[in-house]
């Protein structure tokens, strides 16, 4: 068994409420942390650190849980930077560029698919990001849907079935025919490599009852519910992600009262917030120059929300979470705090997870130590690489 010191901790990102000052996320000070066998095993004042096999000063600077980023579509080919310049000229976003991609990975070798993967997944993890969830949707075959969850299974345990991105341009003038093939051959094919089923439900994807149909085979295959919804407009996809017990909605851009009151009617009945969590993802309002979700609209309700990089070719080309905490803090209302909780904890929640987004014994000891004494330094010095080492299943890279 070998173990691991961090040292001289000024301020630990804890995520344990009641474990020290600081609130929700659970701050201690001037303590040091013991990994063994991958866990943290034990948390104390630096005074009382054990003797261990190797030992990291953090020279008194914060050390925080991993970012748990639980919404990312790593695996595609191509890229669409004309498209984001075109936007930036003004063409508005539709989601029609994902056809692109879908052509595009489509042609790609398996090794393509899996070099990018793994390039994202490592740029990432460089960026503090020990934790990520990756989905399927830019194959939409049953061929390149299984390619794509396996390439995905690869790079993450948090796979996500996403064969209702779009319908397809063969299958343009016959959506329903698609639902049928996404909830037989391709769900049937998929689902031994997925532990999520996801739908983009909007206008120009899947509306309700397409959704529900395939959100509803998924869950009878045994996988997790999570929906794209409400991101270029009004709709049902919140609600029906409430409905049907979705771990997370995610967007969330365009709500109404009843969309904030159906997810806060999801509170846990231990008061730690919704079981139905709000994903939001600044990136794509930035990269599509859109107005950004209210997260102080969804707090100040009681609804836990996540922030996650929806990394992809299109709407959101970042694997920064300290770029979207950044955005969340100046543009959505969140305090630092909020939207450092919500990159690790909530991200967490949105995995139902709860060994990571948390540092506490039994936790996967997965951190990041900052080049900074404190979280705030986050946003409140953006675009700067703050992530000093990372940890990541108690290897430190
Ligand atoms: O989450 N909204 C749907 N899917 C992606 C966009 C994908 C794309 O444009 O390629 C998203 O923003
Ligand atoms: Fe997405």
């Amino acid at each position: 068994m070998s173990s691991l010191l961090v040292d001289d901790i000024g301020e630990l990102v804890t995520n344990v409420a009641g474990s020290g000052a600081g609130g929700p996320l659970g701050l201690r000070r001037d303590v040091a942390l013991l990994v063994e066998d991958g866990r943290v095993a034990w948390i104390g004042p630096t005074r009382d650190a054990p003797a261990a096999d190797r030992r990291i000063d953090a020279g008194r600077a914060a050390v925080l849980p991993g970012f748990v980023d639980s919404h990312a579509h790593l695996v595609f080919a191509g890229d669409r930077a004309t498209e984001f310049a075109a936007r930036m000229a003004g063409r508005p976003y539709t989601g029609g560029g994902i056809r692109t991609t879908v052509a595009a990975t489509r042609a790609a070798t398996d090794d393509d698919l899996r070099a990018t993967a793994h390039r994202l997944r490592a740029e990432a993890l460089r960026q503090g990001t020990t934790t990520m969830e990756v989905k399927s949707g830019y194959g939409l075959t049953v061929a390149d849907e299984v390619r794509s969850l396996r390439i995905a299974g690869e790079v993450t345990r948090e796979t996500t079935f996403l064969g209702a991105h779009v319908v397809p341009a063969e299958y343009a003038d016959r959506p329903d025919d698609y639902v049928g093939l996404v909830c037989g051959p391709m769900l049937h094919a998929a689902a031994p490599y997925a532990r999520w089923v996801d739908v983009f439900c909007e206008r120009g994807a899947f509306d309700a009852d397409h959704a529900r149909a395939i959100l509803t085979c998924g869950q009878a295959a045994g996988l997790g519910v999570r929906v794209h919804a409400n991101q270029l407009g009004p709709g049902p996809g919140v609600r029906l992600g409430v409905e049907l017990g979705a771990a997370s909605v995610d967007h969330c851009t365009h709500l109404d009262d009843a969309d904030v009151d159906a997810l806060a009617g999801t509170a846990r009945p231990d008061g730690t917030g919704t079981a139905t969590v709000a994903t939001l993802l600044p990136g794509a309002e930035f990269s599509t120059r859109s107005p950004y979700p209210d997260a102080r609209r969804l707090l100040d309700a009681g609804v836990t929300v996540a922030l996650a990089t929806d990394c992809n070719p299109g709407s959101s080309y970042t694997s920064s979470v300290p770029f979207c905490v950044a955005l969340a803090v100046r543009e959505m209302g969140m305090t630092p705090a909020e939207a450092v909780w919500a990159a690790t904890a909530g991200g967490a929640r949105a995995l139902r997870r709860d060994d990571v987004g948390v540092l506490r014994p039994g936790a996967r000891a997965d951190l990041v130590i900052l080049d900074a004494p404190s979280h705030l330094h986050l946003a409140y010095r953006p675009g700067v690489p703050l992530i000093r080492r990372v940890l990541h299943d108690g290897v430190l890279l």
